[in-house]
């Protein structure tokens, strides 16, 4: 009688439940669920965390939060109880493979559903918060109805240590509030690496104190051309810097999430802003304006002025002070050598260094090479090292340099060859400023080309050209979204969802559970989830 009574109590609860669903995105590797057994989380219940552990009561709010703004309930958090129906712990494990790289190691967890509660465990504080994006994807979005959770098991940890996204604020100004959301969206996805590029031709847009005008003049163009450099322009000044505050504040707010955030000054070339405020470090002298229209510019830094590498110091100096991550990203990307072909200062230089062209090295590459070495030098003396664009293979690799592979995949076999490592993300895959649909005609403008999300989807960033023993120099993959010609955060988020989807699991998920049409699938709920987080994304997926 009294079980009869219990099941005629929780059947309104039963048939009002909809179904949590673990084939999330990215796809975690071990799935098991029984959907005849459930858990049943309805409003009220605990989450439990554990006492005086401020970094997991964290990520636990973080859950609660999720719970609230996707399933409409509202949990309450309590400390060291084992009464809580949803628990997280940390679960120390001894490493079992030494050479699993603190990026994988670090996303592993493991989360246990019973017919009583959800444990969620792993052996770092990384790894629970990793459990708690895939906890919370999982979660149908209803409004205040109890969720049914299959029982199960779900093992996870990603493939690769670097699962990386770059954007581009200084062709367009992103606020903080916006990096934010960018960086919630990466969070949501698992990856680990914000690539910031901060500084470029167009604007430079990170505050150095000892150099005050740089950020306050060079951040401001006075015009931008319309278009894909049409010839017409718009007459309206355009700027915005980052103060070092505001930067912290994004590191800080990246790190809550396990995000490291790598800054980006892009060196020699791409400096026409920095020119700007001080034109004496160009080999020309100026005057140059803070560019206005999109390119490569011919005008660049003077790599036979010493002057270029004390201010390079002084700036990297501070960068460093403010973003704490090992590697800092020098760029090193397009940078023509015809301003350095003529300057004498330059040439004197190439004669002091002793470079001659040994037939696969010019001596202006070779040039490039050294000021990258001296800039690694320094950085390794504040405990960085360095990565840079593939065009640093150009002038032979400096010796701890890894290797960011965009124009293809070669540049990464040839560093990983060199026993170098490297980030995949070339562009025929993972440049998301392309287009992503094939009827572009009423798209929102782009630079070109075609990258939908099935070719984002289809790449594998281990080259089968590498021996066994070079594949591991392939850390991982990035995609790239260069915003010349995105101006607003809705436009921004269009073309960064839903590729963001396809190469996260390029990053996480193992290859033999990769499937274009089923990620489709789980996609819909994906999108459900953003309309909830009112966030853009291209509907078409091709
Ligand atoms: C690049 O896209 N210029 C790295
Ligand atoms: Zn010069």
């Amino acid at each position: 009688m009294i079980r009869f009574l219990f099941c005629f109590l929780c059947l309104p609860l039963l048939s009002n439940a909809q179904k949590a669903d673990y084939r999330v995105i990215p796809l975690p590797q071990q799935i098991t669920a029984d959907t005849t057994r459930v858990f049943l989380l309805t409003d009220g219940m605990e989450i439990g965390y554990p006492s005086g552990n401020p970094e997991i009561e964290r990520t636990a709010g973080f859950l609660r939060q999720y719970i609230e703004e996707t399933a409409g309930l509202n949990m309450k958090m309590t400390s060291g109880s084992r009464r809580a129906q949803i628990i997280l712990t940390i679960k120390p494990e001894k490493r079992r493979n030494a050479d699993t790289a603190d990026g994988i190691y670090n996303g592993k967890y493991t989360i246990r559903i019973g017919k009583d509660g959800i444990a969620l465990e792993a052996p770092t504080a990384e790894g629970l918060f990793r459990a708690v994006q895939t906890l919370r994807k999982s979660l149908p979005l209803s409004k205040g109805q109890p969720v049914a959770f299959p029982c199960g098991e779900i093992n996870d940890q990603p493939r690769f240590a670097y699962r990386g996204v770059h954007l581009d604020s200084s062709r367009h100004f992103w606020t903080v509030e916006t990096i934010k959301t960018y960086l919630d969206m990466l969070a949501l996805h698992g990856c680990n690496q914000f690539h910031w590029h901060i500084t470029d031709d167009q604007g430079w847009r990170f505050e150095v104190k000892a150099l005050p005008e740089l950020a306050e003049k060079g951040c401001v163009r006075e015009q931008t051309v319309i278009g894909r450099n049409s010839g017409v322009f718009d007459g309206q000044p355009y700027g915005g810097y980052y103060t070092q505050d505001e930067c912290r504040e994004v590191v800080r707010y990246a790190a809550e999430r396990y995000i490291n955030v790598i800054p980006e000054i892009d060196l020699p070339g791409h400096m026409q802003a920095a020119l700007h405020v001080y034109p004496n470090l160009g080999c020309t002298g100026g005057p140059y304006p803070v560019w206005q229209v999109w390119g490569v510019s011919d005008d660049v830094l003077c790599a036979g002025n010493p002057a270029t590498i004390e201010f390079l110091k002084t700036v990297l100096g501070e960068l460093c002070s403010v973003f704490p991550s090992k590697l800092i990203h020098i760029g090193g990307d397009e940078c023509p050598k015809k301003r350095w072909k003529s300057c004498p200062k330059c040439q004197a230089r190439i004669r002091d260094l002793g470079l001659t062209d040994d037939g696969q090295h010019s001596v202006e590459n070779q040039l490039q090479t050294a000021i990258n070495h001296e800039i690694e030098t320094y950085l390794k003396s504040l405990g960085r090292d360095i990565i840079g664009w593939d065009e640093v293979l150009e002038g032979g690799l400096t010796e701890g340099a890894t290797v960011m592979s965009w124009r293809g995949i070669q540049g990464g076999i040839e560093a990983a060859r060199q026993h170098h490592n490297v980030i995949m993300a070339p562009v025929d895959y993972c440049y998301i400023d392309y287009y992503q649909v094939k009827e572009n005609w009423n798209a929102p403008i782009s630079i070109g080309g075609y990258v939908p999300a099935s070719k984002t989807y289809s790449f594998e960033p281990v080259p089968n050209d590498l021996k066994e023993d070079e594949k591991h120099y392939i850390l991982g993959a990035q995609v790239n979204l260069w915003c010349e010609y995105i101006a607003y955060p809705s436009h921004l988020f269009y073309m960064l969802l839903p590729r963001l989807d396809a190469i996260s699991e390029v990053q996480w998920t193992d290859p033999r559970q990769k499937d274009f049409n089923d990620f489709k699938l789980r996609l819909r709920h994906q999108f459900r989830l953003y309309d909830r987080l009112n966030v853009n994304y291209c509907k078409t997926v091709e």
